[in-house]
């Protein structure tokens, strides 16, 4: 089968599409054949060498895909062949077939397309889990999320306005804070306008913030964190801004000067917490990912919410869409199709 292979860290043309053996069918395995992947910004991190949770190189990124079960492996019940899943998975993805544990192939929602399942597992499970197992969300608070009109902030602009909270969604252009308000925030601060502080300012002045689901890093970061009513929670998903390379002394200090980071002192002062999570702790922990899938898949539909689906690429053009994710020009998921995956539900 072809599969995107990372040997060495670098730009987007470091990832070689290469021919590997199919992946082995173990006891209590189903066989996928993919249709369609989910791109991720922790992909973009991987490749450029910047991510802790990366395997050892060479390997096939990826780690969500959509598809159908083509083979069922020994001692699993329960299961059909041609039944269409979405998985999560720490690599291996980026992949024309992939084999993951039975129970982790979780049935696609049925009026969901293959591309909006390939959109829907890490960004809607991650908002989910940082919004209501963290910061423990409830329904009169007001709640800020970085790079909203993103893949996790689509999910989670949708989530907090779904649970009837005020929305103050914060992203990189104009152009983006329209989309986030077409799925309900109520409020939009652009944080590469010149008068950023200010016209955050004028939003939080009456009211600060109770939460604020944080993935950027730096100024972004601090002017969050300084935003936080009394018992107000900030929770950091991740630090988009990340860059440094081995030979740039200056660019290791600027990573460390934008991580995001406070003074306990400061936080008792001010009753705030820092939280932070990582939602592949999850996937060793089958009953507490089944537990959180059914509560997010009931929530889902109960409000009638969909992942938002901004751009889609052949498998061929897979370090395109990384290209593009790294620009900043992106909205909602970048989705790669597999093959002919038809994309209707
Ligand atoms: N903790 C977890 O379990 C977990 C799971 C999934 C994702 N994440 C994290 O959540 C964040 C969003 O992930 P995603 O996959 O949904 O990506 P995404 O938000 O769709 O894309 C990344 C966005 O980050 C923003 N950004 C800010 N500074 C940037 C910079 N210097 N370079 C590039 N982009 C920058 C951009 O939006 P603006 O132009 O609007 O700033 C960009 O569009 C990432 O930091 C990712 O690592 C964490």
């Amino acid at each position: 089968m072809r599969a995107w292979t990372l040997r060495r860290s670098g730009p987007p043309k470091v990832l070689e599409l290469t021919d590997v053996p199919d992946p082995e069918l173990g006891s209590g395995d189903v066989l996928i054949r993919v249709e369609a992947i989910g791109i991720n910004y922790a992909e973009v991190l991987s490749r450029k060498g910047l991510y802790g949770w990366a395997p050892e190189r060479p390997y096939v990124p990826g780690m969500e895909v959509a598809g159908r079960i083509e083979v069922i492996g020994p001692d699993v019940v329960g299961r059909s062949v041609g039944e269409r899943v979405l998985c999560g998975m720490q690599y291996g993805g980026y992949a024309e077939r992939v084999v993951v544990r039975a129970n982790r192939a979780l049935p696609a929602p049925d009026h969901f397309s293959m591309d909006e399942a390939a959109a829907f597992g890490v960004n809607f499970m991650t908002a989910w889990v940082a919004l209501t197992e963290m910061a423990r969300l409830r329904p009169d608070d007001r709640v800020a999320i970085t790079a909203a009109a993103g893949g996790v902030g689509t999910a989670a602009v949708q989530i907090a306005s779904a649970f009837g909270c005020d929305v103050v969604a914060l992203a990189g252009s104009e152009e983006k804070l329209e989309l986030t308000r077409s799925l309900g925030a109520a409020y939009t601060v652009n944080y590469r306008a010149p008068d950023f502080e200010s016209s955050f300012d004028s939003i939080t002045a009456d009211r600060g913030l109770d939460v604020v689901l944080e993935v950027v890093g730096g100024d972004v970061f601090r002017a969050c964190n300084a935003r936080l009513a009394n018992f107000g929670r900030l929770i950091v998903v991740g630090y988009a801004q990340l860059d440094y390379t081995k030979w740039n002394p200056f660019s290791w200090w600027r990573a460390w000067r934008d991580a995001p980071r406070i003074k306990v002192m400061d936080a008792a002062v001010a009753s705030t917490g820092l939280l932070a999570t990582h939602i592949g702790y999850l996937l060793p922990d089958e009953e507490r990912l089944l537990g959180v899938w059914s509560a997010l898949s009931d929530f889902v539909a109960a409000h009638d919410l969909r992942p938002i689906v901004g751009s889609t690429w052949a498998f061929e053009e897979l370090p395109e869409a990384h290209r593009f994710m790294e620009s900043r020009a992106s909205t909602g998921k970048l989705v790669v199709r597999v093959g002919q995956g038809e994309d209707s539900p």
